[in-house]
């Protein structure tokens, strides 16, 4: 996943190309009305077919929850909306997807769609440099050399993920050596340094204690004022408390959709009331 990740925030040999196409998406996002729009979504691994007719609107401004049992599809759809399902050999994908009101696969160059919408994956992926250099390696990538605004935006970065203090004296320090606690809320740093517009997290707490879990879910509450969050998550707890809406995934297909607080308290549906009360899944 490391080796992905550092795909995706690119080589020095692209860096113009994506300063362009950065800038060329900033300018473009607009006033539409949702983050993302999935109409008539198929998505299919070879022959087999992980993502049926998936058709959601995904708010500004919100927090959306996956939910759904192990291989339901929800890392894949995940995946789908920042193109990085690109790699994976033998995916195909139809249907529609628009951020911002721009067709991903069409209209979006897809190396600033990953700026824009940035991943956090289950394991925190920190790359083996210094804590600043983690933070500072996407502004880095995106042209911003000054060492006086790295430093700012990396300070920024790490108080908006809620870790400043505790590391702001160790940012010399190679980022492997904190705890898995301390290196998620690292790397939810890193993405917010390249100034994402959506974050995606995969199962982002899975790996934590409670006391972490509860920083990175405070946090995920606070950067919804400025940030779209997508979370996968297997805690109804977890989706009950964080999210707006909430999106129950079942064998590829999207069952049900809804406010979180309408869909645990009167699922319209038999299966979405069967998951989320454990009795299956
Ligand atoms: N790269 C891949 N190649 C082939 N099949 C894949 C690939 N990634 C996922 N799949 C298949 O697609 C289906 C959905 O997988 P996905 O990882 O999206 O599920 P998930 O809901 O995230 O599950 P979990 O809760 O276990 O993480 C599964 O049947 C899985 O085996
Ligand atoms: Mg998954």
């Amino acid at each position: 996943m490391t080796e992905m990740t550092t795909t995706l925030i690119g080589s020095g040999a692209a860096k113009a190309t994506e300063q362009e196409a950065v800038r060329v998406s900033q300018e473009a996002a607009g006033d539409a009305e949702y983050t993302f729009s999935v109409e008539g979504l198929d998505l299919f691994y070879d022959q087999t077919q992980a993502l049926k007719n998936i058709n959601m609107n995904i708010e500004k401004n919100h927090i959306t929850a996956l939910i759904g049992p192990s291989g339901c599809g929800k890392s894949t759809f995940l995946k789908t909306l920042n193109r990085m399902n690109d790699w994976v050999e033998g995916c195909r994908v139809t249907g529609k997807i628009q951020f911002e009101g721009k067709d991903i696969f069409k209209e979006v160059d897809p190396l600033a769609l990953r700026y824009r919408v940035g991943m956090v994956f289950q394991q925190p992926t920190p790359f083996p440099k210094s804590i600043f250099e983690n933070v500072a390696y996407g502004p880095r990538i995106q042209g911003i050399s000054n060492k006086k605004e790295l430093a700012e935006i990396v300070e920024q970065s790490l108080r908006q993920a809620v870790i400043w203090d505790e590391l702001k004296d160790r940012l010399n320090e190679s980022a492997l050596g904190l705890s898995g606690g301390q290196q998620q809320r690292l790397c939810i740093a890193r993405t917010l340094a390249a100034r994402p517009s959506v974050i995606l997290m995969d199962e982002p707490t899975s790996a934590l204690d409670p006391i972490s879990t509860q920083k990175i879910e405070d946090l995920a509450l606070e950067l919804k004022k400025d940030y779209t969050i997508v979370i996968v998550t297997h805690s109804m707890q977890q989706a009950r408390r964080i999210s707006d809406k909430t999106a129950f995934f079942l064998l590829g297909e999207l069952i049900e959709f809804n406010d979180t607080v309408d869909m645990f308290t009167q699922p319209s549906n038999a299966q979405t009331e069967a998951y989320i009360t454990g009795r299956f899944g």
